[in-house]
């Protein structure tokens, strides 16, 4: 579908729990109901929420991560707004005024003290871009940056422990930075309608009308840790250069304080899906989960009846072979299964 493969366009972030494999899915899903405009409030990548846009939908996508919103306004609600080639000369070069926040407190514990003087000198420079969605591509192009440079594309261990020499780690925050924009450059288009982006929690979201809701919100498993400020603290922080945040100072990571979620915590997540399901009520409901998760299959299909007459639940593993899933196919052994539900 032509869509999903521009979609696949979209920058690569590695972002934990992205559903960039499975945008053929969801193109193929999506284009069989009648809808024209759609809410993606756990955005992440925002790669979901770009192909629904690809697809001509109207668009809104959010998150209570500020980076991921950064994202989403960079390449959802932005139809117009690139950086310039002196834009990008201006972004990356020194700058004598810049505060040293990044040097002073990063020394030694992720990137070299070139690479954050860069950053400094970066946060310095973005004060001359004029509009923000140019100032969402400049910060989508240093977080992706910091993640390409950084082994396993977390902030949750210090030094270079899992440095195996590639490329990647090899190459300065500038080359990253300036490879990155041109990605977030390109992924700039207008496919007519009002697209937009939030930095919220789900909860705050105003309850507009919506044909439809895409839930992605993180699993919920005993069995592993899917927290998300954990792993982007440092991509986080630098999207406000830790002024929206709060750093822990006695932490090794110098992680920041994370916002909770009802979405993972056993004693919470049932009724957030519960209020959720009741806040877009008219809407299709499609929801990315997956079989190791609570609420279980027939757990999450009972929330769905209450407020949808219709459930279908897709069973991605047996529906579609694509990609680097087919291997897996009549492999059971510790196979988790995704799903998608179509509530409506
Ligand atoms: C599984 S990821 C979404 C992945 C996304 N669909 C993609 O393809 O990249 C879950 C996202 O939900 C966000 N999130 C968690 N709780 C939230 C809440 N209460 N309100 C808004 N966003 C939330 C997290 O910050 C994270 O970005």
């Amino acid at each position: 579908m032509a869509a999903a493969a521009a979609a696949r366009h979209y920058p690569e972030t590695r972002f934990m729990g992205s559903k960039r494999r499975l945008l053929p899915v969801i193109a193929d899903v999506v284009s069989h109901l009648r809808a024209e405009s759609a809410l993606d409030p756990f955005t992440g990548s925002a790669c979901v929420a770009y192909l629904l846009k690809r697809l001509g939908l109207s668009v809104t996508a959010g998150d209570m991560l500020a980076f991921s919103y950064h994202w989403a306004n960079a390449s959802v609600a932005n139809s117009n707004e690139t950086l310039s080639p002196s834009e990008l000369i201006a972004l990356t070069s020194p700058n004598p005024r810049a505060d040293d926040f990044v040097r002073r407190t990063f020394a030694g514990l992720y990137f070299s003290d070139d690479d954050n003087l860069f950053l400094d000198e970066l946060w310095a420079n973005l004060t001359m871009l004029e509009g923000q969605r140019k100032r969402s591509i400049a910060l989508s192009a240093a977080t992706r940056a910091c993640l390409k440079r950084r082994a396993r594309g977390v902030f949750t261990y210090t030094g270079h422990r899992y440095d195996d020499g590639r490329r990647d780690l090899r190459r300065s925050l500038r080359d990253h930075f300036v490879e990155a924009a041109e990605m977030w450059n390109q992924a700039v288009f207008d496919n007519g309608r009002v697209c937009q982006a939030f930095h919220s929690d789900v909860f705050d979201l105003a309850p507009d009308q919506y044909d439809l809701v895409y839930v992605d919100p993180p699993y919920f498993t005993p069995h592993s840790d899917n927290e998300y400020t954990r792993r982007y603290h440092f991509i986080e922080g630098l999207v406000s250069y830790w002024r929206d945040v709060e750093i822990q100072p006695h932490t090794k990571t110098k992680k920041i304080v994370r916002r909770d979620t009802p979405f993972q915590h056993r004693a919470t997540v049932y009724d957030a899906f519960d209020r959720l399901f009741g806040k877009y009520r008219g809407a299709t409901y499609i929801v990315s989960y997956s079989s190791n998760c609570l609420p279980t299959r027939d757990e999450m299909i009972a929330i769905l009846r209450r407020y949808c007459r219709s459930v279908d639940v897709i069973d991605i593993s047996h529906t579609y072979t694509f990609g680097t899933h087919a291997h897996k196919v009549g492999n059971t052994r510790n196979r988790v299964t995704e799903y998608l539900f179509v509530a409506k």
